[in-house]
């Protein structure tokens, strides 16, 4: 029994024999070798996908691959781009098992190529076809193969560049092992369950149209992400200190694109790093000067003569063309002769990937890498003129199939970049280089002008890859409009944003409006670009901790003067961060508005008030339940003399008049700058503005705007106001008590301290505040008076219909009437009986430039005259008539004068 099952398994030692045979070199482009990989345990398998893209979580593409073999499924089909590391990661897959140490569920494991099976052309049955391939294996044992399919795993690479359907629906599916058939019929038979049925398979492939006719479950190849190429890099360069160094130019420069998740790239990277690392030069800073590194390392090994190594590159070109504008993915030995490669053929594995042997008639070339080809391409459209039509045609033609085109003729267009190819292939055509500068300055013109953000982007890239600070300045023209809103950059859109930045010197703006995840690794990268901002806007954006670091870090001796993380919900810990940067830096206005901050909040912002650089003048705080601890911890810092606060917006804060009495002394202190003020809808009472009022009457106040709008005030608070507007120290000129219940009585209070001759008061907002007739009657009074200087009276929604409003007509048109803008809004119930003393006040006053009259009763009978008194009246700008009872029939004649909304 043990004998015959000895005798009858597979001999693992000649499967690790057969699949460690090192086939072809490793070549800058093509990648290392599989075998070496594995050999030299230097293998780091790729990250698969599964859901969300978390890194941490991800398995690898082995482990992947064989939890999906202990499920039900019979075929796993492994999906990924070019040189994201398929092919070895199915070698190790075998050679683990092999060495015994996975999958050893399975008795048989058969590796396959597709580009191998292209070859068999004749008729045969499966047990034909495995010992073709697998030479070692004994035919003692094919019997037990076809016995016992379970026991059987085969392995498929490169379904892409098999050149046969595998549709079932084509072939007459056979299930008799023993049947010959078509090699792509056997294949289809065994991958549709009809022969061997209960063998299992993994399928590798780039995501190909075949892709249909495979059931079973996915791996999806993901790549190196960073931590792998973190290890890739590592294990490449021996040294640590390089190794690092190499990575942080890597990521920076490079690591951002999608396509450097391919361990291929990486090892083309680290190729070319290693020898400048070694030899102290200079790193490629773009994705174009790689490329031209590159290509000058391939094109020197070969020592050919200048005019043979330009002949070569437009071969290369021509074959890029081709393969581009037809989406031909390789092209036959006949193919590579028409475009001149016939000389260099010898010399195509430095560039391109071969499959089949250099004699044979069959033999067919690809390129290594989309991006190889992008850059071939680009480069032949300043070297052919045969094949120039026109950058933006060119483009045109090549905008579906290539993805970098415009980036590398952007790089290519600049002399420094393209020298080094210029020493070996000769000159480029310079007419074909300024052409392309025309329709880049052209184009990006326009997009700076639009509103598409990737269209800017796109612009930014290109300047990138050009790396001329001069062709930055010529583009980035003062009409740009740089400050629509970059929200959600890529990182590969920061790097290029702040090369540009870096460029300028400097920017009015760097909106990152609705930024969903403001990362770390952004901030880090956008920091230069921060410093360098006057004005941040980070509203509704969400930051992250590491990136509220870089932040801080990059106000803090940096030249932005304002910041906006408006309804960006910040909280205390990550403000305490931001705060570190505040303490030196040129701020001057910083919005806070709905940022979860609290009482604690408060004393890092005095930290940040009162240092001896502080510019800080505006404030806004508001919808941050900082209440009372922390307001009177605020105001601490308007005792200071560094502290330059101006303006401070404290709109719905949780304050009461528990804090009033800090309050007030720190706008006494004599230190303090404080301006305006807005405190409204807060719960104030008629005690908290009794002791504000202590400090409107004092000399040492500077305050001239208070809002107290919504702060449950009544008339009791009246006689404290009145008081304090009639003292000769009071600097206030704006005040707002709109929708507090002030009354009749509260607001003849207010009134006598208005009729005062030195009353200084210019703008009073009174909507809502319970007014009767009495006090509109004595209002209209003051107004006449000749000695009040109100300039803005709001009286909106106090009920008191044409009759009250009449003592404000009269008013206005009395020559003692001071300039006013008079807000009526929502002045309940003007009917059309206040026509005749409208129009009159409107036509004798001098200075009434606005009235709102939205929301009252006029009717289509007073349309004529409004309409009338508007268009006679230069002086009036505007009449909202919203919401009145007008009719459809009077839209016309309210339409013939545009300074009437209605
Ligand atoms: C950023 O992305 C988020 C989520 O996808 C989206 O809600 C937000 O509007 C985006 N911001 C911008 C500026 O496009
Ligand atoms: C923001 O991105 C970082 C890094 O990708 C991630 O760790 C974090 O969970 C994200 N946060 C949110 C709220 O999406
Ligand atoms: C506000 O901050 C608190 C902790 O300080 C947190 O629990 C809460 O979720 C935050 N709210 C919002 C809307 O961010
Ligand atoms: C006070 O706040 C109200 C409500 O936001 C606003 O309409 C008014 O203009 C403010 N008053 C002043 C003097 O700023
Ligand atoms: C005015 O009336 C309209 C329509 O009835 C209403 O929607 C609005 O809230 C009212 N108030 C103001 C200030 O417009």
């Amino acid at each position: 029994m043990y004998a015959s099952s000895a005798i009858n398994t597979m001999d693992k030692d000649a499967v690790l024999i057969h699949i460690l045979k090192l086939k072809g070199v490793s070549t800058l482009l093509g990648g290392d070798l599989p075998v070496r990989v594995i050999n030299e345990n230097k293998y780091i398998s790729p990250l698969a996908a599964e859901g969300e893209v978390i890194e941490e979580n991800l398995p690898t593409v082995d482990q992947a691959i064989r939890t999906a073999l202990t499920g039900e499924n019979k075929i796993v089909t492994v999906i990924g781009p070019e040189g994201s590391g398929k092919t070895t990661a199915l070698e190790k897959l075998v050679v683990d098992w092999a060495k015994g140490e996975h999958l050893q569920n399975f008795e048989y494991v058969f590796h396959f190529r597709f580009q191998d099976l292209n070859a068999h052309e004749d008729v045969l049955s499966i047990a034909t076809l495995i010992q073709r391939c697998h030479h070692y294996f004994p035919p003692k044992a094919m019997p037990l193969v076809v016995q016992k399919p379970e026991d059987v795993l085969f392995v498929f690479d490169g379904l892409n560049d098999y050149k046969h359907s595998l549709d079932p629906a084509v072939y007459t599916l056979c299930s008799d092992p023993d049947q010959a058939v078509s090699v792509p019929c056997l294949l289809a038979s065994l991958l549709h369950g009809s022969l061997l049925n209960e063998a299992t398979f993994v399928v590798a492939t780039r995501p190909t149209a075949y892709l249909k006719f495979l059931s079973g479950s996915q791996v999806k190849v993901l790549g190196f992400l960073k931590s792998q190429r973190n290890s890739y890099v590592n294990s490449f360069f021996t040294d640590a200190p390089a190794a690092n160094k190499a990575l942080m130019h890597m990521e920076r420069t490079l690591g951002f694109y999608d396509f450097c998740t391919s361990p291929r790239f990486c090892w083309t990277v680290c190729s070319v790093y290693k020898p400048l690392t070694d030899s102290g030069g200079k790193l490629p800073e773009t994705l174009s000067q790689l490329f031209v590194d590159i290509l000058v390392h391939l094109i020197q090994m070969l020592s050919l003569s200048q005019a043979d190594s330009r002949e070569l590159v437009l071969a290369l070109g021509r074959m890029a063309s081709h393969c581009s504008t037809g989406q031909h993915l390789s092209c036959t030995k006949a193919q590579m002769y028409s475009f001149g490669f016939q000389p260099f053929l010898t010399s195509a594995d430095t560039f391109l990937r071969r499959e089949g042997e250099l004699e044979s008639d069959t033999c067919v070339f690809s390129f290594h890498s989309q991006l190889m080809q992008e850059f071939m391409l680009a480069l032949s459209f300043f070297l052919d003129k045969s094949i120039y039509t026109g950058a933006e045609k060119m483009l045109e033609k090549h905008k579906d199939s290539t993805k970098f085109l415009d980036l590398f003729l952007s790089g290519l267009s600049e002399p420094t970049q393209r020298r080094p190819l210029e020493n070996l292939l000769g000159e480029f055509n310079c007419d074909q280089i300024k052409d392309f500068k025309q329709w880049f300055k052209s184009s990006s013109e326009e997009a700076l002008q639009g509103y598409n953000t990737d269209s800017h982007y796109r612009c930014f890239h290109l300047l990138h890859q050009a790396q001329s600070e001069s062709l930055v300045k010529e583009i980035i023209i003062p009409s740009a409009r740089i400050g629509i809103s970059y929200g959600n950059l890529s990182l590969q859109d920061c790097v290029a944003w702040n090369y540009v930045v870096a460029c300028l010197g400097g920017t009015d703006w760097l909106n990152l409006y609705r930024t969903s995840n403001l990362t770390e690794e952004m901030a880090e990268i956008l920091a230069p670009a921060m410093s360098l901002s006057h004005k941040i806007v980070l509203t509704a954006s969400f930051l992250s901790t590491g990136a509220v670091s870089h932040l801080a870090s990059a106000l803090n001796r940096g030249l932005t003067r304002e910041l906006d993380l408006s309804h960006s919900h910040l909280g205390d810990e990550k403000f305490k961060i931001l705060c570190a940067g505040l303490r030196d830096c040129k701020l001057q206005k910083l919005h806070l508005v709905t940022c979860n901050l609290t009482e604690a909040s408060c004393e890092d912002l005095v930290s940040a008030l009162t240092s001896d650089t502080s510019q800080l003048c505006l404030l806004e705080m508001a919808f941050n339940e900082i209440g009372d601890q922390g307001f009177e911890k605020l105001c601490g810092a308007l005792h200071s003399p560094h502290c330059k606060l101006e303006k401070l917006q404290l709109d719905t804060c949780e304050l009461t008049e528990a804090s009033m009495e800090v309050f007030s002394a720190a706008l006494c202190s004599g230190q303090s700058q404080l301006k305006e003020v807005d405190m409204k809808r807060n719960i104030m009472d008629d005690s908290g503005v009794e002791a504000l009022c202590k400090a409107l009457q004092h000399p040492l106040c500077k305050l001239q705007s208070l809002n107290l709008s919504m702060c449950e005030l009544t008339g009791a608070c009246c006689s404290h106001l009145s008081g304090a507007l009639m003292s000769e120290y009071c600097s206030l000129s704006e005040l707002d008590l709109s929708v507090n219940e002030l009354g009749q009585e509260g607001a003849l209070l207010l009134c006598q301290a208005l009729r005062r001759p030195g009353c200084i008061l210019e703008k009073l907002g009174l909507t809502r505040c319970e007014l009767t007739l009495p006090v509109f009657e004595e209002l209209g009074s003051v107004l006449k008076s000749g000695t009040c200087q109100l300039k803005s009276l709001s009286v909106g929604l106090n009920k008191v219909g044409d009759q009250g409003v009449k003592h404000l007509w009269d008013a206005i048109a009395h020559p003692s009437c001071l300039p006013l803008h008079l807000n009526l809004v929502e002045m309940t119930r003007l009917t059309d009986a206040c026509l005749e003393d409208l129009c009159t006040a409107v036509r004798a006053s001098k200075t009434l430039k606005r009235l709102e009259l939205r929301n009252n009763s006029l009717t289509d009978a007073s349309v004529p005259a409004l309409v009338q008194v508007m268009q006679d009246s230069h002086r009036m700008q505007e009449m909202n008539l919203k919401y009145n009872d007008f009719s459809e029939d009077v839209f016309d004649m309210l339409d013939k004068c545009k300074k009437i909304t209605y």
